[in-house]
């Protein structure tokens, strides 16, 4: 499916839109260039699901966890750099994922589970706040 969002408001209501798809165990992967928008649609989708923290890129710890208003945690991946050690780390969070709520950007740098959802990105080149969304395995 391929949806375009004019601005960061539309961006916002895509990530609520998909927010009724991302239940417990559910492995949710982000594909985009620096800028496109990732995290700003993790952030919202995490504040429908109830985190309270302040939700902020985790590109240097490779993954934050959230308590969420549901049953599950929130594991926030950014596998922008990936080390050695990420890969073993990224792997052990997806196998023991059980019921937790795993969102991946920079998805296509991981091996991720075959069941994924895929959130790709991409700018417009006509307007800077557009966006090009294509994403699949949504129910
Ligand atoms: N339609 C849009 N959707 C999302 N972000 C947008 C949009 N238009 C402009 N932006 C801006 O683009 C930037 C996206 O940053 P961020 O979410 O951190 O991207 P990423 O995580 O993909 O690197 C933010 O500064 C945001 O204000
Ligand atoms: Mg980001």
């Amino acid at each position: 499916m391929e949806i375009i969002l004019k601005n960061i408001n539309q961006s916002l209501k895509f990530a609520n839109k998909i927010t009724k798809s991302i239940k417990p165990g559910v492995v949710v992967g982000f594909i985009g260039e620096l800028g496109t928008g990732k995290t700003t649609i993790i952030k919202q989708i995490a504040k429908n699901l109830g985190v309270e923290e302040n939700v902020t890129s985790p590109t240097f710890v490779i993954y934050k966890k959230y308590r969420t208003k549901l049953i599950c945690d929130l594991v926030h991946i950014d596998a922008y750099r990936m080390t050695n050690n990420s890969d073993i780390v990224i792997k052990e969070i997806i196998e023991n994922k059980d019921k937790n709520i795993v969102l991946i950007e920079w998805a296509d740098r991981v091996k991720m589970p075959k069941k994924s959802i895929y959130i790709n990105i991409q700018y417009d080149e006509n307007n800077k706040n557009m966006r090009k969304i294509n994403y699949e395995n949504i129910n």
